[in-house]
């Protein structure tokens, strides 16, 4: 899709993209076109149930007097409740409504709109991302779609004072939707094409936007001592791997007592990326094992996040760990029962071997506070079903041992609508996952299983600012939404770039 800013103006061809605020007020530009057409959109306006309000259209086609094929007229809302999340989601739905359009493009007239706290060209840029991101389409492997039966529409033209504006902002977006789409792509991608190995290959080519990345083989985490990650691993031809990742694009600053450039402690982002989880020798039944394939989100958000903040080049030290297995049952899988000693030391005995994505998470959270010292530590993980019993896919859940992260992740999800809800962690659910065996169970007893899965990771990651989030219920999705189409979300994605833009980026 190619977006692009451009002088103000009245569209004169193909489809004219205009707006109306609640009570069918119209934008300057609509206004213009109606007048042009002898009142056609007013009109249009009086015999149906288009009145402005948002994420309402109204499309009126071959216009008389013109020469558009279409006009698309937008509602926006009352003026002083827009926010950017509404111009994202219009520019979603402009995406959506013209996808088909014959000519291939659109345009649409973006002005100023009385009583709105965003301006026009915060407005056009908005729109653009969130037409961008609605955009998203994986359809490599349909061979045989039909030229018909794929979306025409190649450009978005906005037409909007204050052009230049509108296009750096935009500028800057579009990076993060490179990430997201990169993350979508990976969770889009069938497990025999991604596996640890092609993962990391993955993750490696974010070299080219300037990340430092290391790729960590079994004989590497042998010598760490991560008995948890790769208990999990053993079961496979496809072998494990960790990956680190590090952006640092925060300015060194002066060391105490002036001894040169120190430079400042990162953020860092965990995922789990399992590649694909047949839950292993504690099989999962055959119903929906497809789904299983998206179990490396976490990670697959991980690197879209480390590839949108190294390309807006965000002013930021962050790494990012992700680790890699494929969970499956075999001769040399692990068995139910089985004792495993982690970096940390700690011993863990697996009564469920689908209890998989603990164990992987355990070594690297680990290995991340031991190698980076970070300022926190976040981690994403399709970690359990318990959470979508909780909170379906609505909100992420957030377990944490920080007040103040899970405030700001709270606030950038309201902002960016991915939405976390925080869940309770305490001694008492500490205390189920004790084992009379070993130091910890892999799983809890009976209910709290996300609670008990939080738990668990808990206990690897000492004294470090933490948050978890289980993604399990919304890193794909079954329906279109306004700038998430079916299929991999990104999840995340957004959610810390903002967290990162908002608190953590030095101005
Ligand atoms: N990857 C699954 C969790 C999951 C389930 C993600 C459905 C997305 C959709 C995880 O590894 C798992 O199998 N969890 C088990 C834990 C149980 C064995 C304690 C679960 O949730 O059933
Ligand atoms: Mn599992
Ligand atoms: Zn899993």
């Amino acid at each position: 899709m190619k977006i692009s800013f451009d002088k103000p103006g009245v569209p004169a061809t193909g489809v004219a993209v205009v707006f109306a605020t609640s009570g069918g007020k119209l934008s300057s530009t609509a206004e213009k076109l109606d007048k042009k057409t002898s009142g056609a959109i007013k009109r249009a306006i009086k015999s149906g149930d288009f009145n402005g309000d948002a994420e309402q259209l109204l499309n009126i086609l071959a216009p008389v007097g013109t020469r558009l094929d279409a006009i698309l007229v937008v509602g926006l809302g009352k003026p002083g409740d827009i926010r950017e999340l509404g111009a994202q989601k219009a520019g979603g739905q402009i995406y959506a409504a013209t996808a088909r359009a014959q000519k291939g493009s659109a345009t649409v007239a973006v002005d100023e709109i009385e009583g709105s706290s965003v301006v026009a060209s915060e407005m056009a840029a908005q729109m653009g991302f969130g037409a961008l991101l609605r955009s998203y389409r994986f359809d490599k492997y349909r061979t045989k779609e039909k030229p018909t039966a794929k979306p025409k529409l190649k450009a978005i033209s906005f037409m909007v004072p204050e052009g230049a504006a509108a296009r750096k902002q935009f500028g800057k977006l579009s990076k993060v939707a490179d990430g997201v789409f990169l993350t979508r792509d990976l969770v889009s991608e069938p497990a025999n094409v991604i596996y640890p190995e092609t993962l990391a290959k993955q993750a490696k080519s974010l070299e080219k936007v300037g990340v430092k990345v290391e790729v960590l083989g079994v004989a590497q985490m042998k010598r760490l001592g991560m008995g948890a990650l790769l208990g999990v691993g053993q079961g496979s031809v496809n072998e494990p791997r960790l990956v680190v990742m590090q952006w640092n694009g925060a300015p060194a600053s002066r060391g105490q007592g002036g001894k040169g450039k120190k430079k400042e402690a990162p953020i860092a982002f965990v995922g789990k990326g399992v590649t694909f989880d047949t839950g292993g020798i504690s099989i999962k039944p055959a119903a929906n094992m497809e789904d299983m394939k998206w179990d490396m989100g976490g990670a697959g958000v991980v690197i879209g996040l480390m590839r949108a903040l190294a390309g807006r080049k965000a002013k930021v030290n962050a790494v990012g760990i992700v680790g890699l297995v494929e969970n499956m049952p075999s001769g040399s899988a692990q068995r139910p029962g089985d004792i495993v000693t982690s970096m940390s030391g700690q011993t863990i005995e697996v009564l469920n071997t689908d209890a998989e994505g603990r164990l992987v998470l355990a070594d690297a959270l680990w290995y991340c506070k031991d190698r980076f010292k970070p300022k926190f530590m976040i981690d994403l993980a399709t970690l359990t079903g318990a959470i979508i019993v909780s909170l379906a896919d609505q909100y992420a859940g957030l377990f944490s041992n920080d007040d103040k992260l899970c405030e700001q992740l709270t606030k950038s999800g309201e902002v960016v609508n991915e939405k976390v809800w925080r869940m309770p962690l305490g001694d008492a659910y500490d205390k189920m996952i004790n084992s009379d065996a070993a130091d910890m169970k892999n799983i809890g007893n009976r209910g709290g299983g996300s609670i008990t899965a939080a738990q668990f990771l808990q206990r690897f990651v000492d004294k470090t600012p933490w948050a978890h989030l289980d993604i399990a219920g919304v890193t794909w999705s079954k329906a279109d939404a306004p700038t998430v189409p079916k299929g991999g979300t990104a999840f995340g994605v957004r959610l810390l770039d903002r967290l990162v833009a908002d608190y953590y980026e030095k101005k």
